[in-house]
């Protein structure tokens, strides 16, 4: 039988890539959706060529509390429980800390951060009662070392940090897992839209002069979740090409 992983925001540059990957290592995938329902979701799945084997859509809002716990729960009881928690999703509302607004400021916490919360409570137990499981929670380089323009998305992205050592605690006896990975600037559509001469500074500050690929952040996360990394917890892997080195 095939394991089975939960991968937020499955739809977007890196949660694609990260789907594609575990769909390769012979998982099923609970790929979570939101932006534009169900339609929306079936154009990607058939552009990625996915057949019902291999992904199962999943519509959820992960900053919304209870619908992630009844809908959830629900999962659970149809599908058994889910060995590998992939928590990607995630945005930006990028502004100079004194041109902030309130809303800026916890539309970031909620999907960046409380939605750690909403989507790992309802599954946590099952994984400790089985006895194993993998947590893998999608971070960033600016977490790690801040960003002008980003206290919002860098406070909630250092957040996950504390949150996965103290959670790994927790569940390393039941041999349930949890990490970071912390990609740096990535070529997905959270990037590229950035106007060309931002990129182009950007891009001149990695020491390895380019972006990463979607591929290298997805390769990482299905190295944790592989038997591989069993015995890796409470760690956080940087793949940002040199650009902040810890
Ligand atoms: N790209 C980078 O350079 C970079 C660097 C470091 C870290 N990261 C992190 O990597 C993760 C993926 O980023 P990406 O570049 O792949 O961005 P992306 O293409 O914009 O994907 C983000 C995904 O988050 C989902 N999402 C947003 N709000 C949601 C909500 N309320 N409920 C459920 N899902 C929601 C979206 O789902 P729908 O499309 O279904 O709405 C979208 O697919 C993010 O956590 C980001 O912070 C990215």
């Amino acid at each position: 039988m095939k394991k089975l992983a939960l991968v937020t925001g499955a739809k977007g540059g890196i949660g694609s890539a990260i789907t594609e990957k575990l769909v390769q290592d012979d998982y099923r995938v609970i790929a979570t959706h939101f932006t534009g329902g169900a339609e929306c979701a079936k154009e990607w799945f058939d552009e990625k060529g996915f057949n019902q084997d291999q992904v199962l859509l999943f519509e959820l809002d992960v900053t919304d509390t209870e619908q992630c716990a009844t809908r959830i729960a629900e999962l659970l009881r149809e599908e058994g429980t889910v060995d590998v928690l992939v928590n990607n999703a995630g945005i930006t509302r990028d502004s100079v800390f004194k041109k902030m607004d309130a809303a800026q400021w916890h539309d970031v916490i909620n999907t960046n951060l409380n939605s750690l919360f909403n989507v790992t409570q309802p599954l946590f137990a099952a994984m400790c009662e089985k006895g194993g499981g993998r947590i893998i929670n999608i971070s960033s380089v600016n977490g790690q070392k801040g960003q002008f323009g980003q206290a919002n998305y860098a406070a909630a992205k250092a957040g996950m940090m504390g949150f996965s050592k103290s959670l790994a605690a927790e569940g390393a006896r039941a041999g349930v897992t949890v990490n970071v990975v912390a990609p740096g600037y990535t070529a997905t559509p959270m990037v590229t839209a950035m106007r060309e001469e931002v990129l182009e500074s950007i891009t001149n500050q990695i020491p390895m002069k380019r972006l990463a690929k979607p591929e290298e952040i997805a390769a990482s996360v299905a190295y944790l979740a592989s038997d591989a990394g069993a015995y890796i917890t409470g760690e956080t892997l940087s793949v940002n090409g040199g650009l902040y080195m810890q």
